[in-house]
């Protein structure tokens, strides 16, 4: 799945309408291949996913073969005790570790991670090179699993899932939305977005409503029949945050979602993450560039495995 840099036909500058029907209009001028009415709201979040009972904050730092079950907080490991939403907890992660064996040596790429997620929220994760995002992240995504701590999704601890189990849940309970997008060429701006269901089975008529919903709530009712390449960055970036939703999932987890883009549509895709927001997504996302991570409800900074910062900037 490439990226598409080399495209001439992508236009980094959007243009964008007045508001109508869906969350924003696509105002470029191509024209469309087809027009199909695909405005419309997604299905609200059912959300109430607050089950898992909170345990210890605590972090510590364990030798790696040593299981990690009492501890005490260091200085830095600001563990958050967010109250939960209204609709209760998408995620909490309770002192996550994640060591790796590299050719002897034992990497502590988490050392104590401790955070709660109410539904809602909108945090950005921040943290110089090697602090240990994107091993978080993969956690978060049920890619990986955590050295010890617990992950609790809604009432299960992923910590204790199998693999099968893994990729179920990654397939059908969390929206993925990257820095280069992940559309796959050969399918139209509409099959990307139910791609996420085939993991599923069969897509019904009620699926296909909903793809077609999404699509015109990001602004692409009149790219359906588009292939990636004839898309912009920004519009690919759309798909892909209409696909991330397809499954309502617990929450969208973006890795820097605007890495690949021109500033002008870096704020086209900020303002769609938080109108989303604002309609009740939990978004979880990586970012580099503080002017991004402002745009969120809260900034947890990662400094050498643990927590350093963990700051709400809007309430929830
Ligand atoms: N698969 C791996 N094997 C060994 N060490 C790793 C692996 N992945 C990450 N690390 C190490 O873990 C630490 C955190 O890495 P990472 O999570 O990629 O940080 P970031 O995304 O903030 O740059 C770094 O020291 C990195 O070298
Ligand atoms: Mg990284």
């Amino acid at each position: 799945m490439s990226e598409n840099l080399d495209n001439p036909q992508r236009d980094h500058q959007e243009e964008w309408g007045e508001e109508t029907s869906g969350l924003i209009e696509d105002d470029d001028q191509r024209p469309a291949l087809s027009a199909e009415d695909g405005s419309g709201e997604p299905r609200a979040s059912d959300g109430d996913h607050d089950h898992a009972q909170r345990t210890s904050s605590s972090a510590s730092e364990a030798s790696p073969n040593e299981p990690v079950l009492m501890a005490t907080a260091p200085d830095t490991a600001l563990a958050s005790v967010s109250q939960p939403g209204p609709k209760g907890y998408a995620v909490r992660v309770v002192n996550l570790q994640k060591h790796y064996q590299l050719g002897g040596e034992t990497v502590k790429a988490l050392r104590g991670v401790s955070f709660d997620v109410p539904v809602g929220d909108y945090i950005a994760i921040m943290g110089p090179s090697g602090s240990g995002k994107s091993t978080l992240l993969n956690l978060l995504g049920c890619l990986d699993r955590p050295t010890s701590g617990n992950f609790f999704l809604g009432a299960d601890d992923i910590a204790q899932m199998s693999d099968d189990q893994l990729s179920e849940i990654r397939a059908s309970r969390i929206g993925f939305v990257f820095q280069s997008y992940n559309l796959i060429q050969q399918l139209t701006v509409v099959e990307n977005i139910e791609v996420p269901l085939y993991y599923r089975g069969n897509i019904t008529a009620t699926d296909h409503k909903r793809a077609l919903d999404l699509a015109g709530m990001v602004g692409l009712e009149s790219r359906l029949d588009h292939r990636p390449m004839q898309l912009s960055g920004g519009q690919q970036q759309r798909a892909a945050i209409a696909r991330s939703l397809i499954n309502d999932p617990y929450f969208m987890l973006a890795d820097e979602p605007t890495g690949n883009l021109d500033s002008v549509t870096t704020k086209t895709i900020l303002d769609l993450l938080q109108k989303l927001n604002n309609q009740g997504k939990t978004i979880i996302m990586v970012t580099h560039e503080d002017d991004v991570a402002e745009q969120s409800k809260r900034i947890i900074r990662l400094k050498d495995g643990q927590i350093q910062v963990d700051k709400r900037i809007r309430p929830l």
